[in-house]
């Protein structure tokens, strides 16, 4: 069964009531010919709005959840707040949570665990550091991120994973579809060791960092116009789509959603 094409858009804590509601307008009137899921996951507190107005075929995700349902968590967010609301998907473990926030492999792997728990789907967020890429520990690290949601789940039919190289994010320095591919191979190769060969081929691992349709530029004009990038990381065999955060607030996501046809 092949893979949909997924794309997810990662607003961050960007945006206004105002220039939310502009992103959204834009997405109803958006031509997307792409049979290519979408998911877009706004500042929280646009959440119920966004999910009033967006057109039906793209769905709204939270951008973090916690491993409890309810009880005296201030700040945090209930996975089954989110599912009572009608936020269908959370993304988990994005490497700012990680980095900034302290979100452990232990704790990034309890929150997907209660997320799925509560009936949510996850965009589960692994990757390295550009120090761990130098060391060649690129493969070890993810595998070591996946292995500690392995000790926590056993269905791994509502995980999208997001392959984000945490050098490649906000950078502009977006990995090479060789570099998506060789990471993107690994990690369904360990889907299929360690968890079986039908999620292996079932799970969409997805590429995020620093994916737009300008920075394509980079490889020279002898593509087509505008996505040559993206189309090069979109075709490759393991490449099941993107996780976006900064052009994901632009006109331009609707060509990357794009990408999948
Ligand atoms: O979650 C997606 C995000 O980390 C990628 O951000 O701005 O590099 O596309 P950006």
């Amino acid at each position: 069964m092949p893979r949909q094409f997924f794309v997810g858009g990662n607003f961050k804590m960007n945006g206004s009531l105002e220039s939310i509601s502009k992103i959204v307008t834009t997405l109803n009137e958006g031509n997307i010919t792409a049979p290519t899921e979408v998911v877009i996951a706004p500042p929280s507190l646009y959440l119920l709005s966004v999910k009033d107005k967006i057109r039906k075929e793209i769905a709204v995700s939270a951008q973090n959840s916690y491993i409890i349902a309810s009880g005296a968590f201030t700040g945090e967010i209930s996975p089954h707040q989110l599912k009572d609301a009608g936020i269908p998907w959370v993304i988990i473990g994005h490497s700012e949570r990680r980095t900034l926030f302290g979100d452990t492999d232990k704790l990034v792997a309890q929150k997907t665990k209660t997320a799925l728990d509560a009936g949510l789907s996850v965009i589960l967020c692994i990757g390295e550091t550009l120090e761990e890429r130098e060391s060649n520990k690129t493969i070890a690290v993810v595998e070591k991120q996946l292995a500690a949601v392995k000790a926590e789940i056993s269905d791994w039919k509502n995980v999208v994973i997001a392959y984000e190289p945490v050098w490649a994010i906000g950078t502009g320095k977006v990995a090479t579809s060789a570099q998506a591919q060789e990471v993107h191979h690994a990690l369904r190769g360990w889907l299929s060791k360690e968890i079986g060969q039908d999620v292996a081929q079932s799970t969409r691992i997805i590429y995020g960092g620093s994916v737009s349709a300008k920075n394509s530029k980079e490889l020279g004009e002898h593509l087509s116009h505008v996505f040559q990038l993206v189309r090069m990381i979109a075709a490759q065999p393991d490449v099941d789509g993107f996780l976006v955060g900064g052009a994901s607030l632009k006109p331009e996501f609707i060509e990357i959603i794009n990408a999948g046809s």
